[in-house]
């Protein structure tokens, strides 16, 4: 486990983060269960921590996202730091959703405060959050249970699940990519990809790696220990390397961004179509411009 860097979180914000936050309140929830047993109740024995995410604290939290300190703390602290309001941003990715999904995989979906908004704005779609700690899924399946939502929650690693080719017309993930390394955020892409539909619409909401760049003290504020490597990279190189098209990135609020790609039909096995005078009368072995079939 990483040692825990002196972060102006830990001099400056925590502090008054905790006037902030009913301590007691949240003392009682966390007491109120059984994190263990909950949490064996999505434990899954064939998903592999992977050591970027074990080996490392996040927002100052020793053990990071593997406890349940994580899944109890995430929303209270979250409010006060996605400026200006977390809603308003996260409503930013429902807003760029062009498809009509029937079925949405939100990728290291946490405690599911965007896997229920989803949930909200497309209630005919069936939608599954996906993450790698079985507690932050105890706390979503919880607030979705409150919320009357009707969510599948699964423990998995989003760089490589294990639904099968093309089950998702949308996949998103908010808040995730800041927490990864490069080649992971690619992977996901790429598993993204995999997953989609033709035609179908990956979302990234995240920091806005712009901004990022240009205000380096940003990257000090919290305990993130990747994100200094997300500043640099671009997700939209990485849609693009993934085989992603019509990429495109808004701000949100200067400080965040929504990236999003399409799966484009895939060219690789169609046969292009060249006219040629040919004998109307004789269409045996031409390819159908449409399909590349053999008519
Ligand atoms: C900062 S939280 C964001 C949670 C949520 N999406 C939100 O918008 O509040 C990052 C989440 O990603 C999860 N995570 C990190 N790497 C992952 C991976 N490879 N596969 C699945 N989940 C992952 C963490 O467990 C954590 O719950």
């Amino acid at each position: 486990m990483a040692v825990r860097q002196d972060t102006i979180w830990e001099r400056f914000l925590s502090p008054v983060m905790r006037l902030l936050i009913d301590e007691e309140g949240l003392r009682r929830y966390a007491d109120s269960i059984d994190w263990e047993k909950e949490g064996d109740r999505f434990r899954r024995d064939d998903v592999i921590i992977p050591s970027y995410y074990s080996s490392q604290n996040f927002h100052g939290i020793t053990g990071g996202y593997l406890t349940y300190n994580a899944a109890v703390s995430y929303d209270p602290i979250t409010q006060y730091v996605v400026p200006p309001n977390e809603t308003i941003v996260r409503q930013a990715l429902i807003d760029a959703v062009k498809v009509k999904p029937r079925r949405i995989l939100d990728l290291g979906c946490g405690t599911g405060s965007t896997t229920l908004m989803l949930k909200r704005a497309f209630p005919e779609a069936e939608v599954i959050g996906l993450d790698l700690s079985p507690y932050m899924l105890v706390r979503a399946e919880d607030k979705a249970r409150n919320s009357g939502l009707e969510i599948v929650w699964r423990h998995g690693n989003a760089e490589k699940t294990s639904f099968r080719d093309a089950t998702f017309d949308l996949v998103t993930a908010s808040l995730l990519f800041h927490e990864t390394p490069n080649e992971v955020s690619l992977a996901i892409l790429q598993e993204s990809f995999r997953l989609l539909v033709t035609g179908g619409q990956v979302l990234i909401l995240d920091g806005n790696q712009k901004t990022l760049r240009q205000l380096e003290w940003l990257n000090d504020v919290f305990e993130e220990p990747y994100i200094r490597e997300y500043a640099a990279g671009s997700i939209e190189a990485n849609m693009g390397a993934a085989g992603f098209e019509a990429v495109r990135s808004q701000d949100v609020w200067w400080i965040n961004q929504v990236t999003g790609g399409v799966k484009p039909i895939a060219t690789e096995n169609v046969r292009r179509y060249t006219p040629t005078s040919v004998d109307n009368n004789d269409l045996e072995g031409l390819g159908s411009p449409a399909f590349g079939i053999i008519a």
